[in-house]
């Protein structure tokens, strides 16, 4: 908490703090913080599993502290993405692709964008598909941020596994019921790099993540918000913490009793701003069918989506009229429209 403070003493002493909270119009509802330590005591497992059930319904949102993950691994997948980034751009270039079919590791700039528009997804990234199956090519990583990646991946994997148990188990299921259906499948690794911005705006629209579960690792710039009661609350940097974020995917399985938010990253003066999400896709082959929780259902509590493949999901996603979001791409209701 102690580290908070000085988070945003840091920011009131470059005295930009006035500024950022009129542009951003951010409440000052605080997003929970779960301390994990204690998950194998049975008294301090039930108070974790009711504060995740508790943020999982209101916010779809919240931090982790003392979650296993070393801070020297925090600190260097950090340094190793701003390290690719800040690499001349002839190096970056080689991993460059638009189709992101084309390689497990690909690099995306969206600076030709500001340049022509001016603004809009202002971030550069770099894409680390890894497979479920072990067989990976850690040489198609970049070397500057290779083993960082690599130690990162493997760490942020295990910690994955925990939430999924603790999750499961806020839904009153078996604690290996998710992982059990295949929500821990398709990792990526988004290692992000959004420059300062001299005129703050917002850089990366509003959406939701179209998964199962995020984890976000950000550095103590701060930027990401998330929408609560109709209002943006800041997701506020922890020192050594990891944000974590539901996505679409597990507000269907959970039938709306979790909620996937819609999150946004307000650009700031200071940065750049280096972000690392690992998105849990759920993508895996053979693909699985999924659905609302057949545990979850009653006569009450009526599948309110109809059951789909994670890569018909995507497909529908990726090509939906902007009215629509992703979670009424497979809701029930649509029957009745067909
Ligand atoms: C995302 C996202 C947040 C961040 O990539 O989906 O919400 O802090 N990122 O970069
Ligand atoms: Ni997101």
């Amino acid at each position: 908490m102690d580290e908070r403070k000085a988070g945003i003493k840091g920011l009131v002493d470059s005295g930009i703090v006035a500024e950022e909270l009129n542009m951003c119009k951010s409440t000052l509802q605080i997003l929970p913080v779960v301390d994990l330590s204690g998950i194998e005591v049975e008294d301090g497992r039930k108070k974790i599993v009711d504060e995740i059930r508790e943020a999982s319904e209101k916010w779809g949102f919240f931090q982790v502290i003392n979650h296993g993950v070393p801070s020297s691994v925090l600190e260097e997948m950090i340094d190793g993405t701003r390290k690719f980034h800040e690499q001349d751009v002839e190096v970056k270039k080689e991993y460059y692709s638009s189709d992101p079919t084309a390689r497990r590791v690909r690099y995306v700039s969206n600076l030709h964008l500001y340049k022509t528009k001016g603004k809009t997804n202002l971030k550069d990234s770099l894409h680390i598909s890894w497979q479920d199956s072990g067989h990976n090519e850690p040489e198609e990583i970049p070397p500057v941020c290779r083993k960082p990646s690599v130690e990162y991946i493997n760490h942020v994997i295990k910690l994955q596994h925990i939430l999924l148990g603790l999750l499961s188990e806020a839904l009153g299921l078996n604690p290996n019921h998710l992982k059990a259906i295949g929500c821990d499948k398709g990792p990526r690794l988004v290692c992000n790099y959004y420059p300062a911005c001299p005129q703050p705006e917002i850089t990366f629209g509003k959406h939701r993540d179209p998964v199962f579960l995020t984890i976000v690792l950000q550095d103590q710039n701060g930027g990401l918000q998330v929408m609560c009661d109709n209002q943006w609350a800041d997701v506020t940097p922890i020192e050594h913490g990891l944000v974590v974020n539901i996505g679409d995917l597990l507000q269907i399985l959970s039938n709306d009793k979790f909620v996937s938010p819609i999150h946004r990253v307000v650009a700031k003066k200071i940065g750049p701003r280096i972000s690392v999400a690992c998105f849990f896709t759920g993508c895996s082959t053979p693909p699985k069918m999924h659905g609302p929780i057949k545990e979850l259902i009653t006569e009450e509590n009526p599948p309110l989506y109809k059951e789909f493949q994670v890569d018909d999901y995507l497909t529908k996603f990726f090509s939906k009229p902007p009215d629509k979001t992703g979670l009424d791409l497979f809701r029930q209701t649509d029957l009745h429209v067909a």
